[in-house]
């Protein structure tokens, strides 16, 4: 899979590395216009120093030709010389040199203006109709340091530039994303069965468009879902009068009639009609369980509505529940009606499809957790994932519509809860388990 980039991540590294190459660019080029400059200035200062000290040596030269004068220039106290002097005669004998000069770095004949050795930049000077040269050497890593400091000091300011447009970027990306990450939320934290619209605050310009399209989207679902269930539901609930009338016109027809053969068709005629009395009044349950409301004001107490259940299912099969519920309250928002529909489910089914007059376990514990077991046949696992689709059925013998487990299932998500199914049922060799816990508080 595809590693997911955060917006945030991406813009503030991306832009705070694309703002850091243009300052790296920027500085480069100032540094080689410095460098530009500073060898201009250099080097005038250069030509400056063998202007001025040419006729000062000529006169020096000519007085010691006189007599006085020395070759080498005294030194004024210890110093170091950037800048060395050598006065040679065109054949390139010395005349005079500063203190400081390596006769090395200069060619074996005098040259005129500007030129470069490995070490040294030097400009050459003449006076006296070309008798007289003189040549100023400064040397190159003077000028190398130079530019160096200057590159350093422009690059110095970078080290707490780049933290702070670091900061700066990431600060301003997450402002601006604020409004979209409380957007995101909004939409992670609601449950699969809201359909209300977004509230859409301040988002900036660009993802207003797609919330705008997303909670036209909610409600057009929330419309077609809507009619669907209405329909569904006034379908059930339509269907109920004409199938109990259908039943009691069958019912007198079965005491009228003394023939075996049309009584049995009669009876399997009353047989249909029951089933298909059955299937509405699953298709209402269901209508009602995914209309939402699952959830009630106020918290209940189900330990009754449990006892009220399994009585009611204890009398029309005696000896087949062992039930146990806590002597506490087992309080929730689970609105009581959706609970018994739910609870309704999971028992009528233990007791279709479990083993021919097999026990059926119920058990509520204080911390609300409910289990419906019973004994029969493994369901394969290739089923079991299916169950909670509507009209899906294992293998079984039992009349049924494949409606119940969807029935609890649209509860229990409406309700943001879990159903587990078992097969075979936990700590048993056989059988199915469908476990739940109840409690749901504020
Ligand atoms: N307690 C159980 N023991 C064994 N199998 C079960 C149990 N509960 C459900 N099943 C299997 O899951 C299938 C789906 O159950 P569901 O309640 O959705 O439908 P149904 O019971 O067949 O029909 P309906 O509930 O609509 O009358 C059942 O047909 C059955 O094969
Ligand atoms: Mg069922």
């Amino acid at each position: 899979m595809k590693a997911r980039h955060s917006l945030q991540r991406t813009l503030s590294l991306g832009l705070t590395v694309g703002v850091t190459l243009l300052w790296l660019m920027g500085v480069t080029a100032s540094a080689m216009v410095a460098q530009h400059e500073m060898n201009e200035v250099f080097d005038s200062a250069l030509q400056e120093t063998a202007q001025r000290i040419l006729p000062l040596a000529v006169t020096d030269i000519l007085s010691r030709e006189a007599g006085t004068g020395q070759k080498r220039a005294p030194a004024m106290g210890d110093h170091e010389e950037y800048l060395t002097y050598l006065v040679r005669d065109a054949s390139g004998k010395i005349l005079l040199q500063s203190h400081d000069t390596d006769i090395s770095v200069f060619d074996a004949r005098p040259r005129q203006g500007f030129f470069d050795t490995d070490t040294h930049r030097i400009y050459g000077e003449s006076a006296v109709s070309d008798t007289l040269f003189i040549e100023v050497a400064e040397p190159l890593a003077h000028r190398r340091e130079a530019a160096f400091e200057a590159g350093l000091a422009l690059l110095l300011p970078l080290l707490v530039l780049i933290p702070v447009s670091l900061i700066g970027v990431w600060w301003a990306v997450r402002c601006s994303l604020r409004r979209v990450v409380v957007f995101r939320e909004t939409l992670e934290s609601r449950g699969s069965a809201d359909l209300s619209p977004i509230a859409v605050e301040r988002l900036p310009a660009e993802f207003e468009p797609i919330a705008a399209s997303i909670n036209r989207l909610l409600e057009r679902l929330r419309r077609a879902l809507e009619a669907e269930r209405s329909f569904t539901a006034n379908s059930a609930h339509e269907l109920r009068t004409p199938l109990a009338t259908a039943l009691a016109k069958v019912q007198r027809l079965k005491t009228e009639l003394s023939e075996k053969t049309s009584l049995q068709k009669a009876s399997e005629i009353e047989e249909s009609l029951h089933n298909l009395a059955r299937l509405s009044q699953k298709l209402l349950e269901l209508a009602k369980a995914e209309g939402g409301g699952v959830l009630s004001e106020e918290e209940h107490d189900l330990v009754p509505i449990l006892e009220t259940i399994i009585g009611d299912y204890e009398r029309l099969n005696p000896g087949r529940i062992d039930a146990q519920l806590p002597n506490t309250e087992v309080t929730s928002l689970l609105n009581p009606d959706a609970f018994a529909i739910l609870i309704r489910n999971l028992i009528e089914n233990a007791l279709k499809h479990g083993g021919k007059g097999g026990a059926v376990e119920i058990r509520l514990s204080a911390d609300g957790t409910v289990s419906v077991k019973n004994h029969g046949d493994i369901v394969a696992p290739s089923d079991m994932a299916l169950l909670r689709n509507r009209f899906v059925r294992a293998e079984t013998n039992a009349l049924g519509s494949g409606l119940g487990l969807a029935i609890a299932e649209a509860i229990v998500s409406g309700a943001g809860i879990r159903l587990g199914l078992h097969s075979p049922a936990r700590g048993w060799q056989d059988g199915f388990e469908a476990e739940l816990n109840v409690v749901i508080k504020r």
